[in-house]
């Protein structure tokens, strides 16, 4: 039987975000180059889209490449690009036929310009699909976001456009590049580190975290029922008591 089953279809996450670690160590305990590690980890890329949009979930947001991978050795870089570039040309097609909608999150000048081209293509490609919406973030670290989304502000108010005391969480939440997404309501990292690694440190203020020892190119749709699994079974407080929520599920069932 698939975990799947077990599901309750009515209390799954809008929004799922993916720490996918551990391709590296992965390909070394199998005596291979860590290349070969990303080069796998993009059947378990394929794996968690086709679970996430067979589910109905609505956003799914995978990180992919942090600012700070930029200091690993050129070759490792350059590889992953290279992969980005090629999976991305690649899945295209399959992207439409599922009704997928593509978005980047990152610093997408810091991408090599043949990358940039491919992203922005597939992008326009897919902006009329209404199904799932897969961000990829690229070249992305919450910090330098949040810094970017100060910068923009500032310049906001200095053109005149934004006075300080209309300034909300809700008029940040503009600012920064998950504008048009909802928050994760459920945070995966693989490969048994216990971290958040600069990803989504804004957004994540309340979403459940689940880390799992299975490197990435392990992973599978039935660890992906795994970790929802394990999210249903929480009880979400927001700061209010455990009464207080029940009483509150009572009152809406
Ligand atoms: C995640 O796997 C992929 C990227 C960060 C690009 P790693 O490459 O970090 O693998 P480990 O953590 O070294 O095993
Ligand atoms: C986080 O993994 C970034 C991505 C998965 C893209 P890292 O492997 O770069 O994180 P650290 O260095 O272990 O914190
Ligand atoms: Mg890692």
């Amino acid at each position: 039987m698939s975990l799947k089953d077990k599901l309750d279809l009515q209390r799954l996450p809008r929004h799922i975000a993916i720490i996918m670690d551990g391709n590296g160590r992965w390909a070394k305990e199998k005596g291979q180059d860590r290349l070969y590690g990303h080069h796998e980890g993009v059947e378990s890329v394929r794996n968690v889209v086709e679970a996430s949009a067979e589910l109905g979930i609505g956003y799914l947001t995978l990180y992919a490449f942090s600012t700070e991978n930029w200091d690993r050795p050129e070759n490792e870089v350059n590889g992953i690009m290279e992969l980005l570039v090629n999976t991305i040309r690649k899945e295209v097609n399959t992207l439409t036929k599922n009704n997928i909608k593509l978005h980047v999150i990152g610093d997408m000048n810091m991408l090599p310009p043949h990358c940039q081209r491919e992203m922005e293509e597939a992008i326009a490609i897919t902006s009329g699909n209404t199904g799932l919406n897969l961000v990829m973030a690229l070249s992305y670290s919450a910090r330098w976001e949040i810094v970017n989304a100060a910068k923009k502000m500032a310049e906001d108010v200095q053109a005149g456009k934004l006075n300080p005391t209309d300034i909300t969480q809700d008029v940040w939440q503009k600012y920064l590049c998950t504008a048009a997404l909802p928050d994760p309501e459920l945070m995966i990292r693989t490969s048994g580190e216990c971290r958040i690694s600069n990803f989504l440190l804004y957004q994540l203020a309340y979403a459940e975290l689940y880390f799992t020892d299975t490197r990435w190119p392990d992973f599978r749709k039935e660890n992906l029922y795994e970790a929802i699994l394990n999210y249903q079974t929480r009880e979400r407080r927001f700061g209010k008591t455990s009464e207080q929520i029940q009483q509150n599920e009572e009152i809406i069932s």
